[in-house]
């Protein structure tokens, strides 16, 4: 033991930490991209099947291995590439605690969960801001990448919603030889490709997934990551815990898999309100929407941003506040949600702009 208890909470209070969205009783949530577009009764339904079948005073022994093989029929890929975990921030966390490394590159904003999780690990994190209109300075995010070890692409971005060119990932990944690339896709099932296929084959590439968002899932805590089978081997015997996920949850993840054609239906049905809602913001005066792959949509506000935020809260809608952010004023990202959920956010913008 190098450091007693207070060295340690000196060392690391410094660091930047994820703070956990507020529980609002009644509000319509817009803040954290999960799917209520997928019917509560029907998770609750699948979740009181799986109950009545599991016995939870055994360790999940098979199970993990039938989530893979739905997981992998799900994500067209072998199911020996795919490791699943506790929420794909498990894996991330596990991942960096294992692959070692000293430096990574990430293009910002981003999912910061993962910027704090490298300073936690000592990782130092060079950030490479994007362009104005979100997308890649690809010369300077080249010339950081060369330095480091690790590079970090969401894929759709969170919080700004795009998801790069496939031809400019692969032409990244393949101007980078010897450098890991962690493809984090938790909102590719809203997107139009994946590069799930092409980490099987590579030796270089983890995409990491989640049934958190499209899935409806984000309380069962289920991730997973699709890799070369070689390293996926590795992983789920040396890196991951014998026992990640609850044989509840377990259960749950496989039942909703098995009924992956419904939540494709609600996947279709918030890509098109997603269009919908994008197109009635850009109508209104004083704020401007960015075109989204993903289930949100980031939204400068600029002045109005008070205003906006006094007549959300009087409505009872919460979506994430994200104030002034890579040279944009008074941002928020919200969720698509049900259709009723959107058209009240939007007729709050409506009446107000
Ligand atoms: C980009 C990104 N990656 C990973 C996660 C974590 O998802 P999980 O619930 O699987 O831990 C999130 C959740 O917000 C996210 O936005």
């Amino acid at each position: 033991m190098k450091d007693s208890l207070d060295a340690v909470v000196k060392r690391v209070g410094r660091l930047g930490h994820y703070t956990k969205p507020e529980k609002i009783e009644g509000a319509i949530k817009l803040d954290s991209n999960e799917n209520f577009a997928l019917d509560r009764g029907f998770v609750a339904g699948v979740a009181a099947e799986a109950a009545s079948q599991v016995d939870l005073r055994e360790y999940p022994l098979d199970q993990l291995e039938d989530l893979y093989s739905r997981l992998a029929k799900y994500a067209h890929v072998n199911e020996k590439c795919v490791a699943a975990g506790s929420g794909s921030d498990q894996i991330i966390e596990l991942l960096l605690s294992t692959l070692g490394g000293r430096r990574a590159t990430v293009f910002v904003p981003t999912f910061s969960y993962f910027i704090n999780r490298c300073e936690l690990h000592g990782i130092k994190v060079d950030q490479v801001p994007l362009l104005h209109d979100f997308t890649l300075d690809k010369k300077a995010f080249l010339k950081s990448a060369k330095k480091s070890d690790l590079v970090y692409l969401c894929s759709p971005n969170n919080p700004t919603g795009n998801q790069l060119d496939r031809e400019t990932v692969i032409d990244i990944i393949d101007s980078l030889e010897g450098k890991l690339f962690l493809v984090d896709e938790a909102y590719v099932d809203f997107a139009d490709y994946s590069m799930s296929n092409d980490a099987t084959k590579r030796n270089n590439i983890i995409v990491l997934r989640t049934l958190s968002k499209a899935f409806g899932l984000a309380g069962a805590r289920v991730g997973y990551m699709v890799a070369n089978e070689k390293f996926v081997r590795m992983f789920r015997s040396n890196i991951q815990s014998p026992y990640p996920i609850s044989t509840l949850s377990l259960a749950i993840a496989s039942g909703v898999l098995a009924r992956a054609h419904h939540v494709r239906q609600t996947i279709r049905a918030i890509r098109e309100d997603r269009d919908r809602v994008f197109a009635r913001l850009s109508k209104l005066d004083g704020i401007k929407t960015f075109q989204s792959d993903a289930n949100f949509l980031f939204i400068e506000a600029g002045r109005n941003y008070r205003a906006i935020c006094t007549a959300l809260r009087r409505n009872g809608i919460v979506v994430k506040m994200l104030g002034n952010i890579a040279g944009h004023r008074g941002c928020m990202r919200v969720t698509i949600g049900t259709r009723d959920m959107n058209e009240k956010f939007l007729q709050c913008l409506e009446g107000l702009l």
